[in-house]
């Protein structure tokens, strides 16, 4: 649901938490490409669909200019976006609370028919990761929540601890392709209640240790696809990305790209698949090259975009 909108200019008032400009800012990936490939220019109005901490949005504010607009949504609070759009961008911003599955009611309400560009950058936020309290990180005392919209649904600690043994599995291998998904789900229903992600990960930790006797050490934290499974689940992320996927071609002008920046391959083969489809659809058409990966000068700068692609499609 539409909870408000933060016009032109103006700042964000109730529409979350943190309006707090010392959490590290999110370093946004790709963003020569995503420049270049969706062909933004002068005077075009363009759709972030997760604006984060605004680091793409200035980039297509300042790509836009004056004449242009950039309309913002992100299901997380926007007051960081808001401040540092309206210090630095050219021209004028619109930013609403939302989610993608109402990013057409969001079109309406901004009075854009067809978007000449779209973007989504996936994912969890580098703001968010870092925020101790919001149970991100596996290092984090905090309760564990992982929600992008902590008003909406069930946080990962009720998951975690109401949740039966087999939903559980079926989570971990279904949104992580973790390996070891039952015996992990089975600790975790012996071993609960269970309050923060350092509890979660530190229990994680000790099922597959148990089960690589061998193993000192790994490539990456042995929770890392439990924690992506539970975020995945109570972001409802697939289900958003489909519903994303379904209404880009009507939030595009003809000839309008929309691109999306992905980081595992659940989600891209969700993007790959529906724009297959809907090429045969006449809706969609991704370009010859796509995807792209970033630079080995940006992985080396941020290592966090290591497994990022861009997918760029036009509307025919
Ligand atoms: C990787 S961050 C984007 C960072 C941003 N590009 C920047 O440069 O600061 C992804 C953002 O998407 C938001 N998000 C994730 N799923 C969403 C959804 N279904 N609807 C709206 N926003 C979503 C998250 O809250 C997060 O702020």
């Amino acid at each position: 649901m539409l909870a408000g909108t933060l016009q032109c200019g103006t700042m964000a008032e109730g529409d979350g938490h943190r309006p707090d400009e010392q959490m590290p800012l999110h370093e946004p990936a790709m963003v020569c490409q995503v420049l270049r490939l969706l062909e933004v220019q002068p005077g075009d109005a363009v759709l972030d669909l997760t604006v984060g901490t605004a680091g793409h949005a200035l980039a297509l504010a300042g790509a836009v200019g004056p004449e242009g607009l950039v309309v913002g949504i992100d299901a997380d609070a926007l007051a960081v976006a808001g401040q540092r759009l309206e210090r630095e961008a050219p021209c004028p911003f619109e930013l609403y609370p939302a989610r993608f599955s109402v990013a057409r009611k969001v079109a309406e309400r901004a009075g854009v028919s067809g978007f000449a560009a779209v973007l989504a950058d996936l994912g969890v936020g580098t703001h968010q990761l870092m925020d101790p309290s919001r149970g991100f990180s596996f290092d984090s005392d905090a309760p564990l929540d992982m929600r992008y919209d902590t008003s909406a649904g069930p946080s990962a600690r009720e998951v975690v601890n109401t949740a039966s043994e087999e939903e559980l599995a079926d989570i971990f291998y279904r949104f992580g392709e973790e390996r070891y998904s039952r015996q992990i789900a089975a600790r975790i229903c012996r071993e609960r209640p269970l309050e923060t992600a350092a509890e979660l990960a530190e229990l994680v930790k000790r099922v597959v240790a148990r089960r690589t006797p061998r193993r000192r050490t790994w490539r990456i934290h042995p929770a890392t696809r439990v924690m992506m499974a539970l975020r995945i689940y109570v972001n409802r992320e697939f289900e958003e990305l489909e519903a994303l996927l379904e209404a880009l071609p009507d939030l595009l002008e003809r000839g309008g790209r929309a691109g999306i920046i992905t980081y595992h391959s659940l989600e891209a083969r969700r993007v790959k698949h529906t724009w297959r489809r809907q090429k045969r659809q006449g809706l969609m058409e991704e370009l010859p090259d796509s995807p792209w990966m970033p630079t080995d000068e940006e992985v080396e700068r941020n290592p966090r975009v290591r497994s990022a692609q861009l997918r760029v499609a036009r509307r025919p």
